[in-house]
């Protein structure tokens, strides 16, 4: 990496996906100048800690981008949408975790693994996808680029973190609440805000955002077009249900593809899955080798086992994907971004 130093700002660094921005920034030891914290002002005046010193948080204001050259923005999508312009106004690189422009034209949606170069078209931001979208788009690529995709169909198993701090702490008191015998109270999921809310606690929730007039959820159409954007398949047939699951951390996704080449065989996507960057491939049935949503927690590289092929169609295969949702969905992604900006010079 460049002898060169940033200043870099966090947005919504108290969040899920702040604190694991934190940690990663800190981990790949990313050439930081000066690191401002922002929050809203419920956080401000509160400290946190990075490579041992402390910073004080501040609330986030268009004049907290002043000097900053790279803004981490991962506070929701209405405050990307009011501050992330103006952080470009003052000079800044935006990296939004939020889906506020992942599908704006002009904005590139990226994935280092699958489409570095498109962060060289950026016009001051740079979208990081859905998490549940980056996780199968890294494992599925490089199927894609060698053997062809025609249709991808994917059922997610998501981990309540996904939804933020709030909806990791609802299922920590459900459960103890269930074990006690207790009624089970709930007011964050499936979504924060929507009309009804259900237990997550020993349970299942086939909703995951808001619903959208086709009978889709937003998660659901977040997978499907961002898919498409990202691998710039624009004809790529996708399909997905997205559950939500009583765990913390990391999605697991069902996933089947249909590629376009003939005769190929579950070796042959083995390989490919052992041969890509970012990917590790934990697949013997005869040892009971596969990955799980504990198994792939804190680490940052996806993980595929399970690989089959389809007993009635040979262009046919199913993959089960896991990854941790805060790192490579989230923080680790944006992190990876903010280092081929930097290495490659396209600030
Ligand atoms: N969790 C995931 O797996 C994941 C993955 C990819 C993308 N994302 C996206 O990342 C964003 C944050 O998610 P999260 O899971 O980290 O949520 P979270 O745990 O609820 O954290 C929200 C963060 O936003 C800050 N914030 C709230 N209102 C603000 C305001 N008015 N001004 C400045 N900061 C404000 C909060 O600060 P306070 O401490 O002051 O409240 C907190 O730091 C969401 O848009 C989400 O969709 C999440």
């Amino acid at each position: 990496m460049s002898e060169t130093t940033y200043n870099v700002a966090v947005v919504g660094a108290t969040g899920a996906v702040g604190q694991k921005m934190l940690e990663t920034l800190e981990e790949r030891n990313f050439p930081i100048k000066e690191l401002t914290l922002l929050s809203s002002s419920r956080s401000a005046g509160l400290k946190m800690t990075f490579k041992g010193k402390e910073y004080t948080l501040q609330e986030a204001k268009p004049e907290s981008f002043e000097k900053i050259d790279i803004a981490l923005f991962s506070a929701g999508g209405s405050i990307s949408k009011q501050l992330a312009p103006e952080a470009v106004k003052r000079g800044a690189v935006v990296i939004d975790n939020t889906s506020a422009f992942r599908m704006t034209e002009g904005v590139p949606l990226v994935v280092p693994e699958v489409n570095e170069e498109d962060i060289r078209n950026h016009q001051g931001i740079i979208a990081n996808p859905n998490c549940s979208t980056i996780q199968m788009v890294a494992a599925l690529e490089p199927v894609r680029k060698s053997l062809g995709m025609k249709r991808v169909i994917v059922s997610t198993y998501q981990a309540v973190s996904g939804a933020g701090n709030e909806a990791a702490d609802e299922l920590r008191e459900q459960s103890q609440s269930f074990l006690n015998g207790e009624e089970l109270e709930a007011n964050i999921l499936p979504v924060k805000g929507d009309k009804q809310h259900y237990p997550i606690a020993f349970n299942a929730l086939p909703q995951i955002d808001v619903f959208q007039d086709n009978g889709y959820t937003f998660e659901e159409m977040k997978m499907i077009n961002e898919t498409k954007k990202i691998m710039h398949a624009p004809d790529l047939s996708v399909a997905a249900t997205c559950v939500r699951l009583p765990f913390f951390t990391s999605h697991a996704e069902s996933v089947y593809v249909e590629v376009e080449k003939e005769g190929v065989s579950v070796e042959e996507i083995k390989q490919l899955m052992e041969e890509a960057p970012g990917i590790t491939l934990e697949d013997d049935p005869s040892a009971q080798s596969y990955p799980t949503p504990l198994s792939a927690a804190g680490k940052r590289d996806v993980f595929v086992g399970r690989i089959r092929k389809d007993l009635d169609d040979e262009k046919g295969f199913h993959l089960w994907v896991v990854s941790d949702n805060l790192l490579k969905g989230a923080a680790w992604n944006s992190v990876q971004i903010a280092e081929r900006l930097v290495a490659n010079q396209w600030l």
